[in-house]
């Protein structure tokens, strides 16, 4: 048994996430965590809200709470919505949490006593009215180069131009619209990536096994331009985690708070941290699941995220772990997404276009959602999801394939032979391939699963569904019934120990489905198929078994048009 630690990247706090955000890192990690826990190894599956920064403190200011409030009400919306989607954390965070505060602070102290914080002075733009420094994206103004009148102060969106707030011609607040802007001296801390360059470097190169992406974006970050820079952990904000030194004071930096970005990937750890307090377990019980010398040298720790994030994972968060000197964890894995599309566009949260996870399960049930956005992830390259698509995968792979031959058999061993599995004569040469092609189908399905190459993992489970249906098929146990009971007995009771496998082996794609079948057979028994065959003589005759309600039903024509206009728009 092995001991597999996952996090999902933590969507933020503000609003709720699309399902281009879901299939990019909380979906697959789920799909993961699920597979290597039907394995039987022992997992650890963290995720958490990203609770800081501006865009939190603004939705909060625009909803008329306070941001403590928000934040946790928030938070509740998403862990509802997480649980409606069946994610499987072992504990769901809060990057606020005073287990991250003092996590934070401390590796910002281990950072400061191995010589690689500079405290920095600076200029920044400071909004008398609003009575606060703006980040240079909150900064409008009139672009220099093009003139574009809402260029933004780190860049201008019509010509592209990167820009320095104090480029801007007719600088205002974006916040309030105030124009009573002043350039006022701060002062910051920067941790020195630059000093640990070498170190990353060959901590990166030591991964061979990691994905092209993941690698690539690394590379890019480490070797561009001016090479890695320096970077500021620390924001003139309210909302956001104190700078301390550890757990005294940092004299000089009073009132301002760590960068968002610092203290989020922190929260993996604290997550787990606070999963152990949530169940009354002492520090060792999440130690030994971060610390190398308290027992996770034996852990294999993997990442999931989108490609936007892998600079912050590849070299910020690792260069905070290695730059403490402490025997942290380090990723193992890291398993990155392209990006998911949206009918002829993009997913947008700032622009509301798309369909958004609450949306989506006030239509149709998770497991639709999860078989198409797993099996459509955008892996290689950037994928699209279209209504037509979607209607299509359901009505064929969930409805067509897997439902129809658990409804198909049940109703008929109810019809034909009772309340029980039968038990009837020998299985023979037929059964016999059959047992021989999924064995092979699911040594491969496995080997998928364990590399996370989702896509190829659904199309070997779809083979999988697609085999069993097509010795029903040739079978033909509601023919042979007539001449010879006994055979078609025999077909059934290997069909009912077939829907079991698909229970066990769906269950990570598709969890309530599976559940569903597993209870259709009469069984409790989710051990994992290693051994096929014997896992298909588990049931014996006489089990008693149920005739499940419809598994899936198919989207009508209908319906696919209702919502396409539905969702065409711009939620509000
Ligand atoms: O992109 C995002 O949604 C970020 N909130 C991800 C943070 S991941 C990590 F750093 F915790
Ligand atoms: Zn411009």
């Amino acid at each position: 048994m092995a001991r597999i630690l996952i996090t999902s990247a933590i969507p933020y706090i503000n609003g709720i996430k699309h399902l281009g955000n879901l299939v990019g890192s909380q979906l697959p990690a789920d799909l993961f965590a699920r597979f290597m826990r039907g394995r039987g190894h022992e997992v650890m599956f963290i995720c958490a809200t990203d609770e800081h920064g501006t865009p939190a403190e603004l939705a909060a200011a625009k909803a008329g709470v306070p941001v403590e409030q928000f934040c946790a009400d928030m938070h509740k919306v998403q862990a509802d919505i997480a649980a409606g989607f069946r994610l499987s954390f072992d504990h769901f965070g809060r990057s606020s949490s005073q287990r991250n505060h003092r996590l934070t602070q401390h590796f910002a102290g281990r950072l400061a006593e191995a010589g690689l914080i500079a405290e920095v002075s600076e200029k920044q733009v400071f909004s008398v009215d609003d009575n606060r420094f703006l980040p240079d994206r909150y900064i409008t103004g009139t672009c220099p180069n093009c003139g574009y009148e809402s260029a933004r102060g780190d860049q201008c969106e019509n010509c592209t131009k990167q820009l320095d707030p104090t480029d801007l011609i007719n600088p205002r607040s974006s916040i309030s619209g105030s124009t009573n802007l002043e350039v006022r001296q701060t002062k910051h801390l920067y941790l020195k990536q630059r000093a640990l360059k070498a170190k990353l470097e060959a901590w990166i190169d030591s991964k061979k096994d990691w994905p092209i992406l993941t690698t690539s974006i690394a590379k890019k970050w480490l070797n561009d331009g001016d090479g890695l820079q320096d970077r500021g952990i620390t924001r003139d904000l309210y909302w956001g985690i104190p700078v301390k030194k550890g757990d005294q004071p940092w004299p000089g930096m009073e009132g301002k708070v760590f960068y968002v970005w610092f203290d989020a990937p922190i929260e993996y750890i604290a997550g787990t941290a606070e999963w152990a307090d949530a169940h009354g377990l002492d520090d060792a019980a999440w130690e030994r699941w971060w610390r190398t010398d308290k027992g996770a040298a034996d852990v294999t720790y993997y990442q999931f995220m989108g490609k936007d994030n892998v600079p912050f994972h590849t070299l910020s968060f690792p260069a905070t772990i290695l730059g403490s000197g402490e025997p942290w964890k380090l990723v193992d894995y890291l398993k990155s997404f392209n990006y998911l599309n949206y009918d002829g566009g993009q997913f947008s949260t700032s622009q509301g276009r798309g369909i958004f996870m609450d949306q989506a399960l006030s239509i149709l049930p998770s497991d639709y959602w999860r078989w198409w956005l797993l099996s459509h992830a955008p892996e290689s390259s950037d994928s699209e999801f279209t209504w037509e698509n979607f209607q299509a995968s359901v009505n064929k792979d969930l409805a067509d394939v897997l439902g129809n031959l658990v409804s198909r058999v049940t109703k008929f061993a109810r019809s034909k032979f009772g309340d029980v599995i039968p038990a009837g004569g020998t299985p023979g040469a037929r059964e016999a391939a059959l047992i021989d092609a999924l064995t092979t189908q699911l040594r491969s399905y496995e080997a998928n699963m364990a590399a996370m190459e989702v896509r190829k993992s659904a199309a070997d489970l779809r083979a999988l569904w697609v085999a069993g249906n097509e010795y029903l098929q040739a079978a033909a146990p509601w023919t042979v019934v007539k001449s010879d009971p006994d055979q078609a007995a025999m077909m059934i009771r290997l069909a009912m120990n077939l829907i079991r496998v698909y229970a066990i082996i769906s269950r990570p794609f598709i969890p309530d489905a599976a559940a569903a079948m597993m209870h259709a057979v009469g069984s409790a028994d989710w051990t994992w198929p290693d051994d096929l065959a014997a896992a298909m003589q588990t049931l014996p005759a006489g089990t008693g078994f149920n005739v499940p309600e419809n598994l899936f039903r198919k989207i009508t024509d209908e319906e696919r048009a209702d919502w396409q206009q539905r969702f065409a728009g711009i939620r509000t």
